[in-house]
């Protein structure tokens, strides 16, 4: 069993200002309830998929986990505002199936919880905060940005139009020129060290670790390219032949590909997005060569940005996601712990529907390799 140093967060200064904070509370909670208030009530009902959420139950969820943290100290037997909110909204309770069938509060009633909450925070927030305060609205903060971006990527797995404006445009489309770069046989840092500001558990600790000579692709797989290799004789005809990913399609001779209620003519020179880690390696396989690891993809990304082109996607990588040595859980016990099954890819990098405030080099992204209905990518490594 892993340790659980609850007090771990006291180590993650500087912590922002409770002005910082009340503006990032209020910038992400905004883009919530316009999600909501703007939804048509038809849009409340959602396939009963692993990959989605009830709308109503994302929502009240998200609030009750603010509360939680904040204002009923992480204590079940501190009432909540909202009556069966721990039943409904505990993540870690309610199994996801029975989000579909346990009846829900109104919307109404939920944007009531919600404003009741946030304005206590934001009451809060009027005067200087205590450091244990500074941690858990940044958590509550952070979740809720997660929970919003959540909503991008069900909206276009589903063909919805865009629940919200992104944060930063899709990267532009790159030229086809490729260049592999050479990064020397060296010892680097990976994990995150004690004042570094706001981290997650499974960064824990800063260490040293030696990383192999290797070259990496200048940029990220392109649709050009996995439109050549899905096409290919050998992908056709082999016996786990790779399918196209399930939001482009084929009309005529013209492929095209969709940006949530959108059909737009493919751009080969754009970069390719929604493909699977367990896609991406047969991608790798037929070009003989690999995904990088997490520590070779954050190299990367330490570089001035004119040596290499971002995706503005989150880009799956051949770590597995697993505990760095010293790792112990933070007060909220679930986030990475009970992940580390052996079943999850660490992506690196950050999303059009990501802010800034979470594309940190050290933030460790996961999902199940299956999946594509998130806004990932990849790039390559010479084998
Ligand atoms: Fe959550």
């Amino acid at each position: 069993m892993p340790n659980s140093s609850a007090n771990d967060y006291l180590l993650y200064f500087p912590y922002p200002t409770a002005s910082t904070l009340s503006e990032w509370l209020e910038e992400s909670n905004g883009i919530t309830r316009h999600i909501l208030e703007n939804m048509p009530a038809a849009d409340h009902v959602v396939p009963q998929l692993n990959i989605l959420n009830p709308p109503l139950w994302e929502f009240g969820h998200l609030t009750w986990f603010h509360e939680f943290w904040i204002h009923r100290d992480g204590q079940v037997d501190r009432a909540s505002y909202l009556k069966d909110a721990d039943y409904l909204f505990n993540s870690s309770e309610i199994a996801h199936q029975d989000r579909w069938t346990t009846p829900m509060p109104s919307l109404e009633s939920l944007l009531e919880y919600n404003h009741n909450i946030i304005s206590s925070t934001q009451e809060l927030l009027c005067k200087p905060i205590d450091n244990k305060t500074a941690y858990f609205v940044q958590l509550a903060i952070l979740h809720q940005d997660m929970h919003n971006e959540a909503f991008a990527y069900m909206w276009q797995t589903m063909g919805r139009s865009k629940p919200f404006e992104a944060f930063s445009k899709s990267s532009k489309p790159l030229a086809n020129a490729q260049t592999w770069i050479h990064f020397p046989e060296s010892s680097v840092e990976a994990g995150s060290q004690q004042g570094s500001g706001f981290i997650f558990d499974n960064e824990k600790w800063l260490h040293s670790i030696h990383l192999p000579a290797f070259d990496i692709s200048s940029r990220p797989v392109i649709n050009g390219d996995y439109l050549e290799f899905i096409e290919s004789p050998a992908n056709k005809s082999g016996i786990k032949t790779v399918a196209p990913p399930s939001h482009w399609k084929k009309d005529g001779d013209i492929w095209l590909e969709r940006f949530f209620n959108e059909w737009l003519p493919l751009n080969p020179a754009s970069t390719l997005r929604h493909v699977s880690y367990l896609d991406a390696l047969r991608f790798c396989e037929h070009h003989q060569v690999r995904l990088p690891n997490e520590h070779e993809l954050s190299q990367l990304m330490r570089q001035p940005g004119i040596a290499w082109h971002a995706s503005n996607l989150w880009e799956w990588t051949s770590s597995t996601f697993a505990p760095f040595p010293g790792f112990s859980t933070d007060p909220y016990v679930d986030y990475s712990q009970p992940w580390f099954d052996g079943t999850y890819q660490v992506l690196k990098g950050g999303s059009p529907f990501t802010p800034d405030r979470l594309k940190r080099i050290g933030f460790r992204n996961f999902y199940q390799g299956h999946r594509s209905d998130h806004f990932c990518g990849f790039r390559t490594c010479l084998l």
